[in-house]
């Protein structure tokens, strides 16, 4: 059996900012995970003031080495992320990670990422690792979203991309519509797109990994599941492959190829 190299790190709010009416983001200060953190890995957190018993996960959405610094973005989805939304700079908070494997890297061609809502968090990190690695070869990014209220995921990444596509739902900014109606007009406009990494809702990475499948383009999706441990003790977060083989969410993943989920 893999080991697993999980901390556990007492992570001091460093900032906790509502960015919508209902996204935060959390800044913490948390040396050891930040330095180990891989984009695509997530941690488990928990707010010891809370009421709620198991811990939470949420995806890296960033790492500041220097200044040993930890990005997450949440959506304030039920009573663990609201009451972790009223804890103000200072406060502390338990984080276990980096858990899982993120997304693979390779160089042999550029890389479309895709986000949807919440699920667009992973992304900054992974789009910020390809732009350093490749410079002249940035990654092209595709974020679905319901309105042009949801436009702050922009600062987060548009530095890290050859070029940023929005949707929205309503039409009310970029082009109305789903993420996935963007794509054949996006790999028509960049042949050199080999790779696609998406991570929003399961519907929506679904007909991705089909239309990828389709194009002979390899995609990566990163799923989520309701976790209780997150290190692969508890069974709750598993599924089967279309290869027949069972596999854990949390150690396994949480991102797999597409195919093997999808078909
Ligand atoms: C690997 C992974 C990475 C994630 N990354 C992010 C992220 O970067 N940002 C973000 O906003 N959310 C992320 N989530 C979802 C996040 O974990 C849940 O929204 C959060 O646990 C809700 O907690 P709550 O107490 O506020 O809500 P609850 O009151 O417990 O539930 C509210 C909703 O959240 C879902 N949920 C609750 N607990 C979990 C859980 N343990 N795992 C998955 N879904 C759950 C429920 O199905 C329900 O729809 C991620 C989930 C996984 C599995
Ligand atoms: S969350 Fe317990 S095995 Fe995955």
């Amino acid at each position: 059996m893999k080991e697993i190299r999980k901390i556990v790190e007492i992570g001091r709010i460093i900032s906790n900012k509502e960015l919508s009416a209902d996204v935060n983001s959390l800044l913490l200060d948390c040396p050891k995970i930040a330095s180990l953190a891989q984009p695509g890995q997530f941690v488990m957190i928990k707010n010891e003031m809370g009421s709620t018993y198991l811990r939470r996960p949420f995806g890296v959405a960033d790492v500041n080495q220097e200044s040993n610094s930890l990005l997450l973005i949440y959506r304030r989805a039920g009573k663990g992320t609201q009451e972790l939304a009223r804890l103000n700079a200072g406060a502390d908070i338990s984080v276990e990670g980096p858990l899982g494997n993120g997304f693979s890297f390779k160089d042999d061609g550029r890389t479309l990422l895709i986000g949807g809502g919440v699920g667009i968090a992973p992304l900054i990190y992974t789009a910020r690792h390809f732009a350093e690695k490749m410079p002249d070869y940035k990654p092209v990014i595709l974020l679905g979203v319901r309105n042009h209220k949801e436009l702050f995921w922009s600062s987060f990444i548009e530095k890290y991309s050859e070029r940023l596509v929005f949707t929205t739902d309503d039409g009310s900014y970029g082009r109305k519509g789903f993420a996935i109606d963007a794509i054949p007009d996006i790999l028509r406009e960049y042949p050199d797109i080999k790779h696609i990494k998406v991570c929003g809702p399961t519907i929506m990475m679904k007909g991705i990994a089909e239309l990828a499948a389709k194009e002979g383009v390899e995609c990566e999706v990163s799923l989520e599941k309701r976790m209780a441990c997150g290190i692969g003790a508890c069974l709750g977060c598993t599924f089967a492959g279309k290869s027949g083989r069972r596999w854990k969410v949390c150690t396994d993943g949480p991102v797999f190829d597409g195919v093997e989920v999808f078909g």
